[in-house]
């Protein structure tokens, strides 16, 4: 079995989407969930599928031994980030070389970056009148965003688009492909 861990802050509907692709696979498994936020979706989420979730305080997020003890407790593989807010911490780039993957809402290296975070990126979008837009899945390094590009799935903007429309076509993607990618990565 390959062990994933989940490292969201918000709604979580990501996870939800990745927890439910891999309920019943024969060799993946969502073992952890992570999170920053008390009132994040994800940890009811997580509950209803009875996985493990720690809420993590920034000192223990940013401790060298506390997170290596808590992710070598469940073996875990592969840390995805499904909307997380925090910069990983150079230890665990290190330790978790090329297993640490994030989605970002829009074409990276465009609209990225520190702050750059779920709606305020759709908004971004609209703003700088691009006619195309897409989710990108990419490896995680010491840099918001910038890490080396695994997947790219574009949609188009259309005039009469707006940041609710272009946010729902965006999950749409991000849900069919965040899972397919993980597959892949843990074949
Ligand atoms: C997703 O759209 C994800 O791409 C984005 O946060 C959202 C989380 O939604 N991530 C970023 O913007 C990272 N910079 P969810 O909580 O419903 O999965």
């Amino acid at each position: 079995m390959k062990n994933i861990a989940i490292f969201a802050s918000g709604k979580g509907t990501n996870a939800q989407a990745i927890i439910e692709y891999f309920k019943n696979h024969s060799s993946v498994k969502v073992v952890l969930v992570v999170t920053n936020n008390p009132d994040a979706g994800v940890i009811k989420i997580a509950h209803q599928h009875k996985i493990i979730s720690a809420i993590v305080s920034k000192n223990f997020f940013g401790n060298e031994e506390s997170m290596h003890k808590l992710l070598n407790s469940l073996n875990i593989d592969l840390i995805v980030l499904a909307g997380f807010l925090q910069l990983i911490p150079a230890f665990l780039i290190q330790k978790f070389s090329k297993r640490i993957i994030n989605i970002h809402p829009a074409l990276l290296p465009k609209h990225g970056g520190k702050g750059m975070y779920g709606k305020k990126v759709h908004e971004a979008v609209l703003a700088a009148g691009e006619t195309e837009t897409g989710i990108t899945i990419h490896y995680v390094n010491e840099k918001y965003d910038a890490g080396e590009v695994i997947l790219q799935k574009k949609i188009s903007v259309e005039p009469n688009d707006n940041v609710e429309s272009v946010s729902g076509k965006i999950q749409q993607l991000e849900h069919e492909w965040l899972p397919k990618t993980i597959e892949v990565l843990l074949k």
